[in-house]
Formats: structure tokens, C-alpha cells, sequence
């Protein structure tokens, strides 16, 4: 059995695309049972219960939480707690080389294209029919966003999200805790902690 932690939107498209790989997810986990249940998953509690650890202890798991930063958090606990790493997610109908180099509890999404040596870190997220081209580097927990385009050599650093047809251009360097806004056209790199929108991509600035 596969438990998934969290039931939100991510965690269904982890659900479904475990689906794909022929494998059933049959308990979640969260602070309180969902009244929505839609693949009426069996409630497990919060995975920072001892109970919950106990029935975990034995089962493959994913940490199907969208929240970079949240989901970075989690998983590492989980990793230390049970001593195992999470399961991939990596869609029947995504297309990756197979010299890629993958971490462990990421999600490759329906018609995802990751080409040739790329490597993508621990508990990322690369969307589905996102492409990430040759030499690209995803850092831990970072989220390429549904159709965004990242050509060869591209970097992302840790939890950054390249929002959804965002484009950037080859060998660009993406920081840490990086937004990419949804659409957005990268031409330069992009410092830490930075909000990027428009085409070209210029840092976004609140009225
Ligand atoms: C960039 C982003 C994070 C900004 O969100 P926000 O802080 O809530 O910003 P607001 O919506 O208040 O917009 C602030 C300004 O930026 C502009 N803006 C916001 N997002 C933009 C984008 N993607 N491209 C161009 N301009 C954008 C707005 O038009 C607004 O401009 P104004 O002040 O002239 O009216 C968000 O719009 C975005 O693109 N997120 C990515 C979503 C995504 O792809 N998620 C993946 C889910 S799977």
C-alpha cells in the first residue's frame, strides 16, 4: 500500500499518476479526515502521530503537498523518522531520458519531457507536460509548473517555481525561493529570493 501525505490538488495528481504506474495509494495523511474523499482513501491522522508512524512503518509513501517550502519540511522529518526515502511519481505517459539522474519523492507529470542528462532533486516537481531539456539542473523541492519550457542547461535553485508557460532561455541560472511568474520569458539569471514577471522577464514590483 502507498499512503500519501496530504489531500490537496497535488496530492491527487500524485494519486492518479501513481494510477499510470499501476500502483494504488489506499491511506492519507492529515491533521483531520477530508469530507472530501474521492478515491476514498482510509484516514491514517497526522504523520507526526506515533500511531500513524507505526502504521507507516511498513508502507511505501509520497508527500503530496504543493507548498515547496511545506513539502521540503515534511519529507525530510518523514525520511529521518522512518529511515526510508519516499517513492517517485513519474507518469506512464511522461517521456525522460534515461540518462537522467533523479532524488527520491519527486513527480514527473503526464507528457513531462525530461531530456538528456538533466538531474532533478529530492521532492521536485516537474508538471505535467512541462519540458526540461538537456543539462538542466532542478534543485531539491523546486516546481516546474504545467507547459513551462526550460531549455538546455537551465539551473533552478531549491524551492524556486517557474509558474505555468514560463519560458527561459539556455544556460539561464535560476536562484533559490525564486517565483517565475506564470508565462514569464527568462533572458537573464535571476538572484534569490525574487519575483519575475513579464516578457522580458523583469522583477516585479508592488504599488
Ligand atoms: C507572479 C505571481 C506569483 C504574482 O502573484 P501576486 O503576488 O498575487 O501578484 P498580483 O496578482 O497581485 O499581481 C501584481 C501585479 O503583477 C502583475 N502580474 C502578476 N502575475 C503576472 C504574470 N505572471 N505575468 C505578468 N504580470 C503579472 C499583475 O498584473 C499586477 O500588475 P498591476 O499591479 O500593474 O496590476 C503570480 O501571478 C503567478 O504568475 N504565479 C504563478 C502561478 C503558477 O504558474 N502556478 C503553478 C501552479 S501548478
Amino acid at each position: 500500500m502507498i499512503v500519501i501525505v496530504g489531500y490537496s490538488g497535488h496530492a491527487c495528481v500524485a494519486i492518479e499518476t501513481f494510477s499510470s504506474m499501476g500502483l494504488t495509494v489506499g491511506a492519507y495523511c492529515e491533521t483531520a479526515p477530508k469530507s472530501d474523499n474521492p478515491y476514498q482513501l482510509e484516514w491514517l491522522g497526522s504523520e507526526q502521530d506515533e500511531a500513524t508512524a507505526e502504521r507507516m512503518a511498513s508502507a511505501d509513501y509520497f508527500v503530496g503537498i504543493g507548498d515547496g517550502m511545506v513539502r521540503m519540511r515534511v519529507q525530510q522529518e518523514l525520511q529521518q523518522r522512518l529511515g526510508r526515502n519516499p517513492l517517485n511519481a513519474i507518469h506512464a505517459r511522461a517521456i525522460v531520458s534515461s540518462s537522467v539522474t533523479m532524488g527520491a519523492g519527486l513527480l514527473v507529470g503526464a507528457g513531462a519531457v525530461i531530456n538528456a542528462q538533466a538531474r532533478i532533486g529530492e521532492g521536485a516537481i516537474c508538471n505535467t507536460a512541462s519540458v526540461i531539456e538537456h543539462h538542466c539542473v532542478i534543485s531539491p523541492y523546486a516546481h516546474i509548473a504545467p507547459g513551462a519550457i526550460l531549455c538546455g542547461g537551465v539551473f533552478v535553485g531549491e524551492g524556486s517555481l517557474v509558474g505555468a508557460g514560463a519560458i527561459i532561455k539556455p544556460q539561464i541560472r535560476i536562484g533559490r525561493n525564486v517565483i517565475i511568474g506564470a508565462g514569464t520569458v527568462v533572458l537573464r539569471d535571476v538572484p534569490d529570493n525574487t519575483v519575475l514577471v513579464g516578457n522580458p522577464g523583469t522583477p516585479l514590483i508592488r504599488k
